[in-house]
């Protein structure tokens, strides 16, 4: 979807259908009001009424002052737009501070994923237009909101490229095939690309990570890929999960758990998007992104429960439970980043457990970490980009529960409540002394997909971590 700012009034705008967002205030004084009481239009939230005869789209608002209620009307009211046979779709502004709320909107809500499909519907409506001028004749300043534009769009469609990642078959996007993806998206935004395979990852003693993509027939890869500008002002390092499939591994999953873990790479996919989206923004931060890509299969050869491994970083785990492999591979990327880079700040994204579903339900990353003050800022930073975010406390109790008899950590819990914060505090154990308070582990585990359509997400992929890191970072490392 092309989407437009015009220098010029609403009606001078050429588009073949206008969308209006009308509120229960609003909907009095309309030049419609008649036509909309009639059509049974109450202005209830993503309520739609099309007035063909005028060209007009009209989409109900709830509470004017929300950007999330503008964000997700929009991406239903594009929805439906995509549904007519109309090329063009144009709408004013809700207020300057609103405009990126509409236009992730429009980018995220008109997303579709149809590579699978032999007879793709490609739909008419080709550009949003947006006008500068506020609905009620107001005027706002142009560069602003070109700036704005701009931004936005680079934001969202790498959360579109996250979503194209994820939503792609375990037998497509393999490990190879993630490190072929980040070596095209270094080609395309002038990266800097290191991919090992096998041989690499066990020269660097990486044997937790090799354990758990042992049992499959795609070998692993570990993607490192860094935007290096001159003079950065900060140093970050992003860490994802990239399990192309999660079958589960000898603690096999139940057959309708095993369905949609095509997702345990939607970490790894986030860490790819967010520095295609920095690179393309320019931002003055030195970025490494670091994907862990493996496939958790069964096999003769396959890792087991009983066995232990040794970790990069010299520390022993008990394997109880090889469907709690997303830390194994995370303990060794985290050594691995850590050695390679000195940080100012050290993110962690992954798909890690179903608890942090149980804990926060299906649409809330779950953020965790030492420093409170640091996962308090990202509280507020997924809250302005549109994501939801919730706190899960660490405290010395908990982190006994992950003690082995026989190793220095166990791979899972010893009770069956907390899982998503055992499962951070078994990570913690292989994050440096000097890194603790820098370090946030973000669980997108319900937040990195669905089968329903929520907010500006349909099904699939979600793109979770792009848009609130990126608020992030452009806030903190100014
Ligand atoms: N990839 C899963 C977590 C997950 C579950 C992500 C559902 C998205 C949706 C992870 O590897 C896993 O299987 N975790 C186990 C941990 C348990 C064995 C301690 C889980 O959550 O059940
Ligand atoms: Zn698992
Ligand atoms: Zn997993």
């Amino acid at each position: 979807m092309n989407v437009k700012l015009y220098n010029q009034p609403l009606e001078q705008i050429g588009a073949e259908l206008t969308l209006e967002f009308v509120s229960s205030k609003t909907l009095e004084a309309h030049p419609h009001h008649a036509l909309l009481t009639q059509a049974g239009f109450k202005a209830e939230q993503e309520q739609l009424c099309a007035l063909h005869e005028h060209r007009l789209l009209i989409c109900g608002i709830d509470k004017e002052e929300s950007d999330e209620l503008y964000r997700s009307a929009m991406a239903v009211a594009v929805k439906a737009a995509m549904n007519y046979a109309y090329t063009s779709l144009k709408c004013a502004q809700y207020s300057a501070e609103r405009f990126c709320a509409l236009i992730e909107g429009v980018v995220l809500g008109s997303y579709k994923f149809e590579s699978y499909k032999s007879e793709p519907k490609p739909s008419q409506l080709s550009e949003v237009i947006f006008s500068h001028e506020n609905n009620d004749g107001s005027s706002n300043d142009f560069d602003a909101l070109e700036a704005v534009l701009n931004r936005t769009l680079i934001i969202a469609k790498a959360t579109n490229f996250v979503r194209n990642l994820v939503n792609q078959t375990p037998d497509d996007m393999t490990p190879q095939q993630m490190a072929v993806t980040a070596d095209a998206l270094a080609t395309s935004n002038n990266l800097e690309c290191t991919i090992l395979d096998v041989n690499g990852l066990e020269d660097e003693k990486m044997f937790a990570m090799l354990s758990v993509g042992r049992g499959s027939a795609h070998p692993p890869r570990l993607i490192h890929l860094a935007y290096k500008p001159e003079n950065p002002k900060k140093v970050i390092t992003l860490v994802g999960k990239g399990l192309t499939y999660d079958s589960g591994g000898l603690s096999l999953k139940a057959a309708t758990s095993m369905v949609t873990m095509k997702m345990d790479k939607a970490g790894g996919c986030a860490v790819m998007g967010m520095i295609k989206a920095i690179s393309e923004l320019e931002l003055d931060i030195e970025v490494h992104a670091f994907v862990g890509a493996v496939e958790n299969m069964i096999s003769g050869n396959a890792y087991k429960p009983d066995d232990v491994l040794r970790a990069k970083n010299g520390k022993t785990i008990e394997v109880r439970n090889t469907d709690a492999e997303g830390r194994l591979v995370l303990a060794d990327v985290l050594g691995y980043a850590q050695e390679n880079v000195k940080a100012d700040y050290l993110f962690d994204f992954a798909t890690l457990t179903g608890a942090c579903m149980v804990a926060l339900g299906p649409y809330t990353t779950g953020v965790m970490g030492h420093n409170e003050a640091l996962k308090h800022s990202f509280i507020e930073a997924g809250a302005s980009a549109g994501e939801y975010c919730g706190m899960l406390p660490f405290n010395r109790h908990l982190k006994k529960l992950i003690k082995s008899d026989l190793a220095d950590v166990c791979n899972v819990s010893s009770k069956p409540y907390g899982g998503a914060i055992t499962a951070a505090l078994f990570l913690d154990n292989f994050i440096d002394e000097d890194m603790k308070e820098k370090w946030v582990h973000f669980d997108i585990a319900g937040s990195a997909y669905t089968e329903s359509a929520w907010d500006v997400h349909t099904y699939g992929g979600t793109g979770a971590g792009v848009r609130m890191t990126l608020n992030w970072l452009m806030e903190h490392c100014k």
